[in-house]
């Protein structure tokens, strides 16, 4: 790690020496840039956040800036505007003055990070702004480190991660809401005056209904591959609030950070919070652009393993539920292997002694095999996945117990629950949250993990679920003038378990569950290869659900199964060809019993196997271009990913209604090389005969101008006709 302060060795070395007394300071990357003013004495400015500056813009901006706003606004002078950090002092004193003391950069682990130090005039109170890039990333995470250096504790009662104003004009958010099983909803709206919240009080997961990212389109209406954007992304996994503040100073105030409200942290002397970062992208290539900004980012910075192809898997949960057995478990694994898949996960119900866990109201916290259900146990599982030349994954909830458990009976002191009221449990009417800011639990959620693989060390794959939420403020190991750090120190101790898991077993695949979509979170990838994207697997709402999770994660995140009609959740019929080519756009599986398919559906899923693992890198690792939003009821929905080489591509088109002699906007296609021929092949066909433009070549220019006409059926036997229909096309560059 080199160390260099910038007041030492001359801020020259980043901005050639002007006129003016200003330090600024150029965060950049390859093509954005961030322009600080730090001037020491002075109170941190912002200047710029966007395009890239050179020496000649930075040269004029020291005289010809217009945009002057602190970068970090705090409480108490001058205290009309919000601001991002407020704090009461040792003594009561609520108001904050900073000054800069001191910058300085860094270099770890191949990324460079500035600090701007800076203390209070009279406190002996500091903030570190930190600003960090990597040399190919065009994402700027910063985040504040907070440092009490007075003579006893002091009160944050606000501390948010970052603070960014936006020119006021015709500027646009898009933001994701939703609800569990309809997670990821687009919203898209002009700033206007006011405030616009974005919050999160689940305390355990943060991604059902809102979500901690947000993009702003600086040049109007949001469009999908032009205009100008700011994407930004909380990484962090439990409560968030994110807001932007119109007021009358020709600017939107925008804020993240953890959501202070009932968390207000009381900072003993020495002590320092650090925020979680907020992760910022600028692309001018619309939306689209930005989401490849963090996907690529957060693939190779991120996600657990982003650089490894994830394998096709069946989940056991909505093909046979609760009803676990070892015949059918057996099965289930000869099915998927015998149809080209590569992993075989046991869901919930595989556990429990004295309380055997047959249905959602038992169990949680005794991870022993139920025996009466698996006499081989685990190993017995390994044993026929083995057979089976397929992997083999189970299901946990380690954060969680129910009041009818070995569990809770030894240790009822382990649970989130406030004093003197009755516990308040969840699903199944017993379900209960441990709590994670006491060590012991956090030692008993590591072990529930290391028990496992080290019993088990052929286990590839964990389905980690969270199904409940905070469901009463009061921590039973939290001294009474701490229970304000229970949402905080809740998520400190399960990153601190995750961080020991990660390190015993870094191999082993983890999905972060959480009743589906509610930890699609930058703040816990780093621990998880992939997150469960909804309950809901109905492939018509997915095509909804996954173009909103698109907007900030990225494919190989995205887990995405095939499940069995009518959908359990909306109850609609969709034929199997449309339910694997949405559920191929993303990380495909099945979930349902193989058993209970004809065989024309098995090929059909069979074929969809065969046909992804060809498609597997463009998808999991290629570049996303959204072309054609659901969201914008235009019957049909579209997008594809191309390779970094632009030398292989996969476009996906999905009609999302039908009517008679419906008229469809046929879609121009995006990314591809103009001047590259490629070529056409369906997969994942079940047409009679091949489409017009089949095995044909076409150049980019074409392609991206044009796009090409897709038929509104199937071409199938009169009695297969069916309300869906879909495509998958491969393009191939000819050489
Ligand atoms: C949650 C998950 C499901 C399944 C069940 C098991 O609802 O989201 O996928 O694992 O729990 O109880």
């Amino acid at each position: 790690m080199k160390k260099i302060s910038q007041f030492i060795i001359a801020s020259a070395l980043i901005i050639a020496p002007g006129a003016m007394s200003a330090d600024l300071i150029n965060v950049s990357t390859p093509a954005t840039s961030l322009v600080l003013d730090a001037t020491k004495g002075e109170p941190l400015k912002i200047l710029h956040y966007g395009s890239k500056l050179n020496s000649k813009d930075m040269e004029a901006f020291k005289s010809a800036s217009t945009f002057n706003h602190m970068a970090y606004p705090v409480y108490g002078i001058q205290p009309q505007g919000e601001s991002a950090l407020s704090v009461t002092h040792n003594d009561g004193n609520r108001s904050t003055d900073l000054e800069v003391v001191d910058v300085v950069t860094e270099e770890m682990n191949g990324a460079t990070i500035t600090s701007v130090l800076m203390h209070d005039k009279v406190y002996p109170f500091e903030v570190k702004l930190n600003y960090k890039v990597r040399p190919d990333y065009d994402v700027i995470e910063t985040w504040a480190d907070i440092t009490n250096n007075e003579k006893g504790n002091v009160t944050l009662n606000r501390f948010m991660s970052g603070y960014l104003p936006l020119r006021y004009g015709n500027v646009w958010l898009s933001s994701l809401y939703g609800s569990w099983a309809n997670e990821a909803e687009l919203n898209q709206e002009p700033l206007t005056h006011g405030l616009k919240m974005i919050k999160n009080k689940d305390g355990v997961r943060n991604s059902h209904t809102a979500h901690a990212e947000v993009m702003f389109s600086l040049d109007g209406e949001p469009r999908e591959n032009s205009g100008r954007v700011i994407g930004a992304a909380l990484c962090y996994p439990g409560n968030y609030k994110l807001f932007i503040d119109t007021d009358d100073s020709n600017y939107h105030h925008f804020f993240a950070g953890i959501n202070e409200e009932n968390s207000e942290y009381l900072l003993k002397k020495g002590e320092t919070f650090s925020t979680p970062e907020l992760a910022l992208t600028y692309s001018e290539e619309g939306l689209s652009g930005a989401s490849r900004n963090f996907h690529k980012w957060g693939r190779d910075n991120r996600l657990h393993a982003g650089d490894k192809e994830r394998k096709v898997l069946l989940n056991s949960w909505e093909g046979v539920y609760f009803d676990i057995n070892e015949p059918v478990m057996a099965g289930m694994m000869e099915d998927i292997a015998s149809m080209g898949g590569e992993l075989f996960v046991m869901d919930d119900g595989w556990f429990g002694r004295k309380y055997p866990r047959n249905s959602d109201n038992s169990s949680l916290g005794d991870w022993m095999v139920d025996t009466n259900k698996l006499p081989n146990g685990i190993n017995g599982l390994l044993e026929t996945a083995k057979k089976n030349g397929i992997s083999f994954g189970i299901w946990i909830e380690p954060e969680m117990a129910n009041t009818v458990s070995e569990l809770y009976e030894k240790h009822p002191e382990y649970i989130i629950k406030a004093p003197k009221r009755p516990v308040i449990e969840g699903r199944g009417g017993t379900q209960v949250v441990l709590d994670l800011s006491n060590p012991k639990v956090q030692d008993l959620v590591f072990e529930v993990v290391d028990t496992l693989m080290t019993k088990y060390p052929e286990i590839d794959y964990i389905k980690w679920d969270a199904n409940a939420p905070i469901m009463e403020h009061g921590s039973q190991y939290l001294t009474s003038d701490n229970q304000s750090h229970l949402y905080i120190d809740y998520h400190k101790g399960l990153i601190k378990t995750l961080d020991r898991i990660r390190e015993a077993h870094p191999d082993v695949t983890i999905q972060a569950c959480a009743s589906g979509g509610g930890r699609a979170n930058w703040g816990i990838l780093p621990w998880f290869d992939e997150f469960w994207t909804s309950d809901n697997n109905d492939a018509l709402q997915r095509i909804y659900m996954q173009w909103g999770t698109s907007y900030f994660f990225p494919a190989i995140a995205m887990a995405s199964h095939i499940s069995a009609s009518p959908n359990h959740q909306t109850f609609r019929r969709i034929p199997t060809k449309f339910r694997a080519d949405v559920a191929m756009s993303g990380r495909l599986g099945l979930e349902m019993q193989p058993k209970d398919m004809n065989e024309d559906d098995k090929a059909i899923c069979m074929q969809a196997i065969e046909d992804y693992k060809k498609i597997r890198p463009i998808v999991q690792f290629g570049d996303l271009y959204r072309l054609q939003s659901p969201f914008d009821k235009k019957g049909v929905a579209s997008l594809m990913y191309v390779t970094a080489e632009k030398d292989d591509a996969v476009f996906f088109w999905w009609k999302t209604e039908t009517f008679m002699n419906q008229q469809l906007p046929r879609i121009p296609m995006a990314g591809l090389d103009p001047d590259k021929v490629y070529k056409v092949n369906e997969i994942n066909r079940i047409d009679k005969e091949p489409l017009t433009f089949e095995g044909k070549e076409f150049t980019g220019k074409f392609l991206m101008s044009n796009g090409l006409e897709m038929p509104l059926t199937y071409n199938v036997d009169y009695n297969k006709n069916t309300d869906f229909s879909s495509r998958v096309l491969h393009l191939t560059e000819v050489k």
